[in-house]
């Protein structure tokens, strides 16, 4: 029987079992999926955790990519045999073999690897929706966006230089801004020393940035605020310090009219039209080597407890695949 990871009780790494799963044949609109990379997300942390919650038992993750071997009634565009990927899935891709809606499913170009699609599919979609829909960079801005040498950030490093976008970063060692650099970040501040709104205000020769893209959340949110112009745009989309709350919305007015987002990746690909769209963008980027995938690190499904530890201490860069072959 196919192997899976399944969470009973939400806490540390050591939750994660490996367990034998029956899958069953696909059912309307979905499809069936023997994979052969998984991807690794901040947010499968979350999950993990409680900090957001699924009903329990679950599975977890959201990315992935393999080939279809079984298609359930109502599929249009799949079939058996095709090369797919999806990074919006429901709870579950840490699995060898699996049922997926098709809506959330594209086929993978055959320029891009199993373990490239799962690498890129949902961080590549949310830098798309960051750069190209929450706020729509033009080629001529400078920009702020932090934890720069993470896995959405060495894609949106990549994103802003192919844009032609000034990509301020933050990183919390030398080793690392040097690689968000090596990726196409135009400046990176070293966030664990330096004063980041002073570098923010030298470097842009005091001008500040129109928008700041924060994954860091509680650590960075006042300090974000304070890099904005006025009227600026403050895109809050993650929480890998802690989540913020308890924010007095006068803040907002005191630092400058600003505006303030907290979006997620599923209401920007909420249709299979949006997700393949998007898909497209990314994808497009990638085979025209604009965007390389930077998998800097690969676990076997059975040792998901290391990938999640070394993830959560910030021991890792770029993307982290779980190989299944
Ligand atoms: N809203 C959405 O649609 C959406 C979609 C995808 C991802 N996200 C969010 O985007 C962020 C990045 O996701 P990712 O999967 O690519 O992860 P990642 O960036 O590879 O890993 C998180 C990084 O955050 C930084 N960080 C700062 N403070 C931290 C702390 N106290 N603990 C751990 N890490 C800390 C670390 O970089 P340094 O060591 O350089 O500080 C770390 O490497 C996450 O917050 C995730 O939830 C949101």
């Amino acid at each position: 029987m196919p192997k899976a990871i399944r969470i009973d009780a939400y806490g540390g790494p050591e939750v994660l079992k490996l367990v034998e799963v029956d899958v069953p044949k696909p059912e309307a609109g979905e499809v069936r999926i023997r994979q052969h990379a998984v991807g690794l997300n901040f947010i499968d942390i979350y999950y993990r955790t409680g900090l957001y919650k699924g009903s329990l038992p679950s599975g977890l993750g959201f990315e992935g990519a393999g080939v279809v071997d079984a298609v359930g009634p109502r599929v249009k565009h799949l079939k058996v045999g095709d090369r797919v990927a999806y990074g919006q899935s429901p709870l579950g891709a840490y699995a060898e073999v699996r049922n997926v809606p098709a809506a959330q499913v594209v086929r993978l170009p055959d320029g891009i690897s199993f373990e490239e699609g799962a690498a890129i599919m949902l961080k590549g979609l949310t830098a798309q929706y960051l750069f190209r829909q929450t706020y729509r960079l033009q080629g001529n801005e400078t920009i702020l966006f932090h934890a720069a040498a993470g896995g959405v950030g060495l894609i949106a490093c990549q994103w802003a230089k192919a844009l032609g976008v000034k990509l301020i970063g933050t990183a919390s060692t030398p080793e690392k801004a040097a690689l968000a650099k090596a990726n196409g970040a135009w400046a990176v501040i070293d966030y664990s020393k330096e004063n980041v709104v002073e570098r923010v205000i030298e470097l842009t020769k005091g001008k500040k940035v129109p928008v700041v893209y924060d994954g860091v959340g509680k650590d960075t949110w006042e300090t974000s605020l304070d890099c904005l112009q006025q009227r600026g745009l403050m895109v809050s989309f993650g929480n890998a310090s802690g989540p913020v709350t308890g924010v007095n919305l006068g803040i907002l007015a005191q630092k400058g009219s600003l505006f303030v987002t907290r979006p997620m990746v599923g209401h920007h690909v909420n249709t299979l039209e949006k997700m393949q769209a998007a898909a497209d963008d990314l994808f497009a980027l990638v085979l025209a080597k604009k965007i390389k995938v930077r998998i800097e690190q690969r676990f076997r499904l059975e040792n998901i407890g290391e990938a999640h530890e070394a993830l959560a201490t910030r021991k890792t860069t770029g993307s982290t695949v779980l190989t299944l072959d």
